[in-house]
Order: C-alpha cells, then sequence, then structure tokens
C-alpha cells in the first residue's frame, strides 16, 4: 500500500468577529470553560497532523497563548495582520507550507463542534476520489449567515456564493457551506493568488477558490455531512449562549448515562474535561469547571463552584461551597460556606464547616475545622480538632510563613496561630490563646489575660444611669474633667500597688 499523503491544517483565527460586538476576538469567547480557538485544535490533535498553521491577527499574543498547550506536533503561528478575508488568511499560511506537499484541512476558529470523526471522513473521501478539492456541505432548513452551494447540471459544485452576494434565487438554497475544505497542497497556494476582492464586502474570499478550482478543470468533490449542530458557526452571542446550552446539555446527557443524578440539569454546568463517578448526585447551580475530578457516590448539595477540584469518594459537599485547585480524600464533608483555594490538600474524613477558609493547607486524616477558621500555609496531623475562630497569622507583611500542627491537638476557639509556628502531637491549645512561640507535644499552652469579676457591678452602674436621667440637666462642665478623672483613677491604681 502506497504511504498516504503527509497531512496539513490551517486553522483561520485573525478575525475580530464585529458580529460578537465586543473588544475581545471572537476566539478568545469561552465555551464550555475554554476559548473558541482550542476546539478545531483539539478535534485535529487525534488526526496527528504533520503540520498546523493557526493564523492569528486580532489580540494575536493572546490567541497564541490560548492554543500554546493544543497536542499538536507542529504547529506554526501566521501572522494575518490585515484582515482582507478568509482567502487572504489562507494565503498567509503559505509561507508555513512552503516545504510541504500534502493535502491541506481548511478549519475556521469560529466552528467550535466539528468532530475528529468528521475531520477524518473529509480527508478518506478527498483521497479517495482522489480528489483536488473537496468541501463539506451541510443542508440546514433556514441557513442564514452562510454561503450556498451552487451545483451545475451535472450536480458537480461549481461554487459558493455568500449571503450578502446571493441573488434571491441563490438564496433560497439550504445546502450551504460550513466551512470545512479539504485540499492538495500542490493546488491550493498558486490558486490563492487568483482571489479577487469583487463581493459585497471587497475581501479576498476562500469559498471562491471552488469557483476557481472548477474553471481550472480541477477535481472537485464534495461530502455532505449531517450532523447539523456539529457545523453551527458562532458570529454572534446569541449562537455562543444557544451553543452553550446545548454543549451543556450532551455533557450533562453523557454524564446520566454514565450513572450521574442531576437534581437540576438545566442549572448545573459541568466543564468538558469533568469526570464524575456513578451514583453521584450533583443538586441545583453546580458550577463543575477545568480538570475537576469528582468520585462515586459523592453529594454536591448544590450552589457550588468547583474548579480544578479532585475530589474523593462519599464526599459530601454542602450547600454554597467554592473549591479552587484543592484535593479532598473519600468520605470528606466541607461546607456549608466553605471555600477551599489551591494547594489546599484534605486527606480522607476531613470535616471543614460553615465560613473555613483553606489555603495551601494539607489536612490528616478526620481532622476537623466546623467554624470560622482561616487555615493558610500549614500542615496539620490527623485526628486534630480545631476549634471555631482559630486563624494561621501566616502573613508579617513581607512574606509568608507555615503552621504546624501535629496529631490529635485540641485548638481551642479563637486561637491565633503566629507562624512560622509550630504545635506538637496531643497538644491543647486553650480557647483564645495568641501562640506566638513552638508549644511542646502534650503541653497546654493559654496566653490568656486573666478573668477579673466585679461583684454587684451591673446593678450599680444602673444605678448610676437612672440617676443622671432624672438629674436636672448639668451645665456645661469644664473641657479638662475627663482629663482629671482619668488621672485620678491612675493615681488610685499607683497608690493600691
Ligand atoms: C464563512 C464562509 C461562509 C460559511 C461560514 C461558515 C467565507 C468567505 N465565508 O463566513 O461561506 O458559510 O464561514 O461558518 O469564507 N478570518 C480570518 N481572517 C479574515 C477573515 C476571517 O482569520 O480576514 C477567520 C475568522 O477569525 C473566523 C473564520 O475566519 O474564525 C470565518 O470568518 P467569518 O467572518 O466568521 O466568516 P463567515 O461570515 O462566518
Ligand atoms: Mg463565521
Amino acid at each position: 500500500m502506497p504511504t498516504p499523503r503527509p497531512l496539513g491544517a490551517i486553522v483561520l483565527a485573525a478575525g475580530l468577529g464585529t458580529r460578537m460586538r465586543s473588544d475581545r476576538a471572537k476566539v478568545l469567547h469561552q465555551l464550555g470553560g475554554r476559548p473558541l480557538v482550542r476546539y478545531p485544535l483539539d478535534a485535529l490533535a487525534p488526526l496527528a497532523p504533520a503540520r498546523v498553521a493557526l493564523v492569528v491577527g486580532h489580540q494575536a499574543d493572546t490567541v497564541r497563548a490560548a492554543a500554546a498547550d493544543a497536542e499538536l506536533a507542529d504547529i506554526r503561528m501566521v501572522l494575518q495582520a490585515e484582515q482582507r478575508g478568509t482567502g487572504h488568511a489562507v494565503a498567509c499560511a503559505a509561507t508555513a507550507f512552503a516545504d510541504f506537499t500534502g493535502d491541506v484541512l481548511i478549519l475556521y476558529g469560529d466552528v467550535p463542534r466539528i468532530r475528529p470523526d468528521t475531520l477524518r471522513a473529509l480527508v478518506d473521501a478527498h483521497r479517495a476520489d482522489d480528489a483536488d478539492l473537496t468541501l463539506a456541505t451541510i443542508c440546514f432548513a433556514v441557513p442564514t449567515g452562510y454561503g450556498r452551494i451552487i451545483r451545475g447540471a451535472d450536480g458537480g459544485v461549481t461554487r459558493i456564493v455568500e449571503e450578502r452576494d446571493a441573488t434571491a434565487a441563490e438564496r433560497t438554497v439550504t445546502e450551504a457551506n460550513p466551512g470545512l475544505y479539504c485540499v492538495r497542497s500542490e493546488v491550493l497556494f498558486p490558486l490563492l493568488g487568483e482571489l479577487r476582492p469583487d463581493n459585497a464586502q471587497g475581501e479576498l474570499y476562500l469559498t471562491d477558490l471552488i469557483a476557481l478550482a472548477a474553471r481550472a478543470g480541477r477535481r472537485v468533490r464534495a461530502l455532505r455531512m449531517d450532523r447539523i449542530d456539529e457545523f453551527a458557526g458562532i458570529n454572534t452571542r446569541g449562537e455562543l449562549a444557544r451553543m452553550e446550552a446545548s454543549l451543556k446539555a450532551e455533557v450533562t446527557g453523557h454524564w446520566m448515562e454514565e450513572g450521574v443524578t442531576f437534581e437540576d440539569p438545566a442549572t448545573a454546568y459541568v466543564g468538558p474535561e469533568v469526570v464524575i463517578g456513578r451514583d453521584t448526585v450533583i443538586g441545583p447551580n453546580v458550577v463543575l469547571r477545568g480538570r475537576t475530578r469528582i468520585g462515586a457516590g459523592c453529594r454536591l448539595d448544590g450552589t457550588a463552584y468547583l474548579v480544578d477540584a479532585t475530589v474523593g469518594d462519599r464526599v459530601h459537599v454542602r450547600f454554597a461551597t467554592v473549591i479552587e485547585g484543592a484535593e479532598i480524600g473519600a468520605d470528606a464533608v466541607i461546607g456549608p460556606f466553605a471555600r477551599l483555594r489551591p494547594g489546599t490538600r484534605l486527606a480522607e474524613r476531613v470535616h471543614l464547616g460553615n465560613f473555613v477558609e483553606t489555603k495551601q493547607a494539607v489536612l490528616g486524616a478526620g481532622t476537623k475545622a466546623n467554624h470560622l477558621t482561616y487555615l493558610g500555609d500549614c500542615e496539620v496531623g490527623p485526628d486534630t480538632n480545631v476549634g471555631a475562630g482559630t486563624i494561621t497569622c501566616n502573613y508579617d507583611g513581607f512574606a509568608k510563613h507555615r503552621t504546624r500542627i501535629g496529631e490529635r491537638v485540641q485548638i481551642g476557639s479563637d486561637t491565633q496561630l503566629v507562624a512560622p509556628v509550630s504545635v506538637g502531637d496531643d497538644a491543647y491549645v486553650g480557647a483564645g490563646t495568641t501562640v506566638t512561640r513552638d508549644v511542646a507535644a502534650g503541653a497546654l499552652v493559654v496566653s490568656r489575660v486573666p478573668q477579673r469579676t466585679v461583684p454587684g457591678w451591673v446593678a450599680r452602674r444602673r444605678a448610676q444611669a437612672a440617676a443622671a436621667q432624672s438629674a436636672p440637666p448639668a451645665k456645661p462642665g469644664p473641657v479638662t474633667k475627663p482629663v482629671r478623672k482619668r488621672a485620678a483613677v491612675k493615681r488610685r491604681a499607683r497608690r493600691r500597688s
């Protein structure tokens, strides 16, 4: 069998996307938590093209950065400094393909749902027919906005006419151009030089390549596609929102098939890279983004926001919890109203309750911090109890310092741990303590102000207040009076000591 010709690809992503009415380049708008430009690149990856050119223009650096970690062997950034149309954009990639001979797939950066299988089908049809140019076509019930496919008497495609340039009769054609082509490189680049901006937009249309190839006697083939959703282009915010909704429904549908319960699928947001274990129950208003992994048998009560979170099996995430870049061991209970920030690592059976915040905090198995606590830059051993209102004071205005707390430690309520500091295993920290020096294992540490009791103080105070109210209004006293009073108190104190 002869070795197949090399496969290359060009992805067009230079346009601003005027119809988005945005300061941000269209391909940077997010779909499913990822910029649009990532979608065609990720669809190409399984085909392992030998070379890919990404044509960038508007906000080129940001688009480049968004594409940087695509899993493509040889991706070259090509600048289209001035957006003179889709044909001009492809021509800008010519130098990146100067030493390349093979079949070149051309994709638009604003058609994000294309699947690798569809790209493969187009390449296979192109090669099987030994075609010079193969284009995908699709029949939309309402093809508004798309170029229309014009066929000749023999049924072959002779040209594409853009909607703006089409006659009324041509606009009734429902077979449209989804914007996916496979072209022999030897045919593609020379023909691009013949494009002319003789159209409503004064641009060099890539779509005119079809007529040029057909007229030059090249083998032009069309492959009719049937999955309409796959070829929807994003040109407006409305289209973006509709695609987001359909993508979301598809993703939650997939996880339901895998055994996940959504109490209200319409309000669950699950990103494309998220993984959820079976028998997990997701309540309303739950957002799962990035590379979040949820184990089996978990329960997320509702109103939760998880990004890049790793959650073990049977974890209960209670109402209104935010988890970012954190790992949670099996059987943990988190929230309500907890916030786990990056670098948090919880072993199994940890409990974090309401208004508890953690950051770069490593907590051992069975440790609990159930109320109003900040644990930052710290390690806490297993089976330790952190009382309400505990704060690791990790920042001295210059640098962050770590707190180390051992196993089976009891941290009393309203404790401040001024880092760097450590508390040994089995130690007790009395409520209200400010820990500024290391505490030995098994020790009790208390830094409380001694309690003072004044018997009958309230009754005397009330009597004074009542007397002041019934007395005639006092003449304004000398301004120095309060000072004299304080001096008298001080004198009395001195006499007592
Ligand atoms: C294009 C097609 C139309 C097709 C539709 C499918 C042309 C002339 N028309 O129209 O037939 O039905 O897509 O979605 O090709 N771009 C550049 N540089 C430019 C212009 C555009 O890189 O100078 C990029 C854009 O960033 C975008 C893509 O090309 O990702 C398509 O451009 P867009 O303006 O959206 O074309 P459509 O009007 O949708
Ligand atoms: Mg478009």
